[in-house]
């Protein structure tokens, strides 16, 4: 068997390699060597019953950093392990709850915010990666900040209330600010792959199929579908809800 020990950088090139994440940053990081030597440390506490032995705390509290969100249109100030998801920022560290975590994983939608506008999954988006741009969850889409009637709310909203677009309301969320885009992405003309294979490629109508096309990242547990279309389309056309 191979000794791993023959793979380790010499000192002169891992003081190098400890210099090159510093200047980008990146210092926390747990490198090879940090790792085998906190890993070391921990196994043997476990063996001997020493848990206190067993610190990983010090590279976990050098991973903390200081950021500053646009969420809403506000600046929240945060410190924050540099490895933490959009998502999580927003739900553990900001109350945002509305932002669902479906699966973690980028594949069900249920997390969708507007990013400058743009709409991402904040599970697969690092807090850090979303700073200097305006994020908006669904807390901050409603035309006031503490909404009495339909009236109050963004059209979307209101158009998933009249349409009933759900039913358990766990997708939601995440639903309406991916369709709050896709009608942004309509109106600037941007095409899908539906676009392409109707051949209409100059400015599409929003017909269903082009719906459920730009909506399909978003997943709808509960089947809500046709509901969620006929909301979608109604605020694509310009029709009230
Ligand atoms: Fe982000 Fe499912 S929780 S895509
Ligand atoms: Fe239940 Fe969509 S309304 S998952």
């Amino acid at each position: 068997m191979t000794d791993p020990s023959l793979n380790e950088p010499e000192p002169k090139e891992f003081e190098q390699e400890e210099r090159e994440l510093e200047k980008h940053g990146l210092h926390f990081e747990l490198n090879r060597r940090t790792f085998m030597q906190t890993a070391g440390a921990f196994s043997a506490a476990m063996a001997f019953g020493l848990p206190e032995t067993a610190s990983a705390k010090a590279p976990a509290a050098a991973m903390v950093r200081t950021v500053t969100l646009s969420v809403n249109g506000s600046p929240r100030p945060l410190s924050l392990d540099s490895r933490t998801s959009l998502l999580d920022a927003l739900r553990e560290h900001l109350d945002l709850t509305g932002s669902k975590k479906g699966c973690d994983h980028g594949q069900c939608g249920a997390c969708t915010v507007l990013v400058n506008g743009r709409r991402v999954n904040s599970c697969l988006t690092l807090a850090f990666a979303a700073e200097g741009a305006e994020i908006t969850t669904i807390e901050g889409l409603a035309k006031t900040a503490d909404p009495k009637d339909i009236g109050e709310l963004h059209p979307m909203q209101a158009a998933f209330l009249e349409h009933d677009g759900y039913q358990c309301g766990y997708c939601t969320p995440g639903q309406i600010c991916s369709a709050v885009a896709a009608v942004e992405e309509y109106k600037r003309g941007a095409l899908s792959i539906v676009s392409l294979h109707t051949g209409k490629v100059d400015h599409p109508e929003m017909t269903d199929d082009e719906i459920r096309e730009r909506m399909s990242g978003n997943i709808c547990r509960c089947g809500a579908y046709p509901n969620i279309v006929a909301a979608v389309r109604t605020v694509a056309r310009g029709e009230s809800a």
